[in-house]
This record gives structure tokens, sequence and C-alpha cells, in this order.
């Protein structure tokens, strides 16, 4: 259901790939809601992915840029206002990419080469884009903007590797520009922490399919799909939220907030149903030894 949210709202979408971005899911919903907005992705991503198909049904026009780039941010900023016909009103930061998590490159042997990719591309870039468009005073008062993280950025999750250090950077590039953005032009700047979602960037993590599972088992709402986080993301480009800025948003049916579930105790104890209580390893015959190995 459409509520004419962001009726007269001009933006830029960065990150629609394909229909499982959550991008793109935010890019649908803004237009329902009756925003107008450029879709940006790296020039790489136009032959990847199927953005025209997503531009033809929005009604929005491409314009290539590759995020880490500040010329191409400059032209995307620039370009974009001309399109729209004057300032911005939100950004989506949706973008994410790790070398060391693709070549499958383990924490403790990362490729700093490979390091400063991941973070510029996803954490960086940000910042690049919040100074372009300061530059350019290109985004209006009480403009909103959005960048996707993840509770890794506090904890720690195997096989996320270096985007964990990523999300935590991107997470406090979002407070310090806020507190800049919020005093100078009521602007604000958060971050919306989401669940483990079946995209490209997601599936690219090690055991993802575990970890999705995991999260959905321990949320007591479950998972938070990608539609569910364009719902969300669109009040937060909204005019019902002017207050909330430089926060870290769980989106996540409460995941980030447990420690430990009934089904998880349940599910432990099933496992070790087979297994010798702690501390009782005594008497074993050959046979035991074997199986409780
Ligand atoms: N999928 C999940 O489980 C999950 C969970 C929490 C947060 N997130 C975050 O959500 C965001 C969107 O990811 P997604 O899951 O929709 O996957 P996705 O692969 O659809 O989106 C990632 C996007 O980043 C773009 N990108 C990569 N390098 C770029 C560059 N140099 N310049 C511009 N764009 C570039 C890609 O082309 C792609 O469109 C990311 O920040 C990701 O970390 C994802």
């Amino acid at each position: 259901m459409a509520y004419n949210l962001l009726k007269g709202k001009k933006g830029i979408i960065f990150g629609a790939l394909n229909d499982k971005s959550i991008a793109w899911k935010v890019a649908e919903r803004a237009h329902e809601e009756g925003a107008q907005f450029v879709l940006t992705n790296a020039p790489i991503a136009m032959r990847m992915g199927s953005m025209n198909e997503l531009s033809e049904k929005c009604n929005a026009e491409i314009i290539p840029a590759d995020a880490t780039n500040l010329e191409d941010l400059d032209h995307l900023v620039e370009k974009s206002m001309e399109i729209l016909g004057g300032k911005l009103d939100f950004v989506l930061h949706s973008i994410g990419m790790s070398p060391n998590v693709r070549k499958g490159i383990e924490y403790d042997e990362l490729k700093y080469e490979y390091y400063h990719k991941t973070l510029d591309v996803s954490a960086f870039s940000l910042h690049k884009i919040l100074s372009t468009a300061r530059k350019k005073d290109a985004l209006n008062d009480w403009a909103s903007v959005v960048a996707l993280t993840y509770v890794a950025a506090q904890r720690t999750f195997v096989g996320y590797n270096d985007m964990a250090d990523a999300k935590a950077i991107l997470e406090s590039i979002a407070r310090s520009f806020g507190y800049i953005y919020g005093r100078e032009k009521k602007i604000r700047i958060n971050t919306v922490s989401q669940s483990p979602t079946l995209t490209t960037a997601g599936s690219g993590i090690a055991g993802f399919d575990k970890l999705e599972d995991f999260a959905d088992r321990m949320s007591p709402l479950g998972n938070a799909t990608a539609d569910e986080c364009a719902d969300y993301c669109v009040t937060l480009f909204s005019d019902l939220t002017k207050k909330v800025t430089m926060q870290n948003l769980f989106h996540d049916g409460g995941f980030s907030s447990m420690g430990m579930s009934l089904r998880a105790i349940q599910q432990y104890e099933k496992s070790f149903e087979d297994c010798p209580p702690v501390g009782d390893d005594i008497p074993f015959d050959e046979k035991d030894v074997e199986r409780f190995r």
C-alpha cells in the first residue's frame, strides 16, 4: 500500500544491481511513494546487472559512477540535480564489496591491497558522497541519507571478514557527518543494520545460508526481508522521522538484542544427547572414543 510519503522528494539511489538487491526494493518502494530519483551503480554493474528494467519501471535515469571515484561522484551529483530539476532530499548508500571475501582470503591473512579496496568501496565511499554533495550544496534542508550496514560492525561473525571493519567505519562516518550536516542544514544521516538477506553481496559471505538460518531462528520476529528493509528506508526518507539522526538502527527482527533463545537451548540439548556430560570423560572403551571424537 502506498501513502504518498515521498511525494515531491528527489534523490539518488546507489547499489541496485538486480531484483534481489536491497537498493532495487528501495527504488520500487520509493517510486510507489511518489519519489523521483536517479539510479547509479559502478560502470561494471551496468554489464552484470539488470538496471535497465528498474530504470523503466521507476521512470528513473541511470548515471554510472564508481562510488570511490571523486570525478564520477562530482558528475553524478551535478547531473542528478540537472535531471531532477533541483537539490536532493534523500540518498541511499547500498554499496558493499570485499575482494578478500570474494577470493576466500581469511581475516588473519588479509591481502592489504584488497583490504584498502574493501574499505574504500564499502565505507569511504559514503564519506566521498557526503563530502561531494556538501561542496555542491546538493542536499536540501531536512534531507535524509541512509546507508546499509550489518551487526558484524559491533560483534564478531565468522566469515564476515574485513567487511566487519568496513561497516564499523561506515557507521562512524554516518555519525561524524551526521553532526556536521545536522548542525548546518538539519540533514539527517543514519545507518540501517539489516538481517542477512539473500542478495549477490550477501551470498558471497562464507556459510551465508547457515548464518541466515541461525539469525532467523534466533530473532523473535524472524529475519527482515529486503522488501521490509525498503519499507523502513522509505520511512527514514519521509518527513515522519525528521528528528532521527546519527543512529545505527537495527532492522533485524530483534536478533541484535538476543542472547539465548528457548529454541537454541532445546537445540543445544539435543546436540549433546549423544555426548557425555562435560567433565564426564572417564572410562570409554575404544568404540566410545571413536563415537565422541
Ligand atoms: N545481503 C545482506 O545480507 C546484507 C545484510 C546487511 C547489510 N547489507 C548491505 O546492504 C548493502 C547492499 O547490498 P545487497 O545485499 O543488496 O547486495 P548487492 O550485491 O545487490 O548490492 C551491492 C552493490 O554495491 C555495488 N558496488 C560495488 N562496488 C561499487 C562501486 N565501486 N561503486 C558503486 N557501487 C558499487 C554493486 O554493484 C551492487 O549493486 C551493502 O552495503 C551490504 O553490505 C547486506
